[in-house]
């Protein structure tokens, strides 16, 4: 067991509260699991820190509050402008090099039981001129999870997330559908979770809506088959 990589089929998809779930839930069965966002951007300046806000989502959810350089690990690319990370590190002119990620990975993975990896937009978010996520993925080798919307337009996306990695050879671990805003729960919605499964992937469950989520509370979303299935 040394973790997952929790990739989404878009930005804004539900990869943050997710990983805050799966923290809190393995934390509760007593696994020393911690979390990695490896590239953040849309970053806040808070007294003179440089604060990485999926990161301490997920450690509020942990109920961790690790040092400085641990911190650093778990985030070793912060950037404020909210864009894409290639276009950050330009702007910033601090360019992104995968050894260096894949080093910080090491390091929590040798102190740690687990590592959950939330990586950035979509799996063909590009990291430099010459990488995207899926060479991260590929190199970390970390079962994929695989975070997705529930209504329209989910069929597509996720079968192109899982071609890809296919085709990279990537271990999948499974499907979670995130209801991210107030589900429709309707007929579409039901035919695209049976549809889902066709791909040989399994939905290994739903993390459904609740308003106005927050980290302390991650952990008491209603997850459907997810805690017995992961
Ligand atoms: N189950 C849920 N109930 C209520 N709100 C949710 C739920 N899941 C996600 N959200 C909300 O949807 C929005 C996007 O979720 P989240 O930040 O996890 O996406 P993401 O894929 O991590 O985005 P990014 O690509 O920016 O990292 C957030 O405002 C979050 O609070
Ligand atoms: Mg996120």
């Amino acid at each position: 067991m040394k973790g997952f990589f929790i990739t989404g089929t878009d930005t804004g998809i539900g990869k943050t509260v997710l990983a805050g779930w799966l923290l809190a839930h393995m934390r509760g069965q007593g696994i020393d699991v911690v979390p990695m966002k490896p590239v953040q951007t849309g970053c806040e300046i808070r007294r003179g820190r440089i604060v990485a806000p999926d990161l301490e989502f997920c450690l509020r959810a942990a109920k961790l509050d690790p040092n400085e350089e641990e911190r650093s690990l778990m985030c070793p690319y912060r950037y404020k402008p909210a864009c894409s990370p290639h276009l950050a590190a330009g702007i910033e002119g601090r360019p992104i090099r995968i050894p260096r990620i894949m080093q910080a990975f090491q390091r929590l993975a040798e102190r740690h039981d687990a590592v959950i990896v939330e990586g950035a937009g979509g799996i063909l978010v590009p990291l430099n001129r010459r990488s995207t996520l899926l060479d991260l993925i590929q190199k970390i080798r970390l079962p994929v999870l695989i975070a997705t919307r529930p209504g329209l337009g989910t069929l597509n996306h996720t079968f192109l997330t899982i071609n890809e990695l296919r085709r990279a050879g990537c271990a999948m671990a499974g499907i979670v559908i995130v209801e991210s805003g107030p589900p429709a729960r309707d007929a579409i919605e039901r035919d695209n979770r049976k549809t889902l499964a066709r791909t040989g992937i399994p939905v290994l469950g739903r993390l459904k809506y609740r308003s106005g989520i927050s980290p302390e509370h991650v952990r008491c979303l209603d997850a459907d088959n997810l805690a017995r299935n992961i």
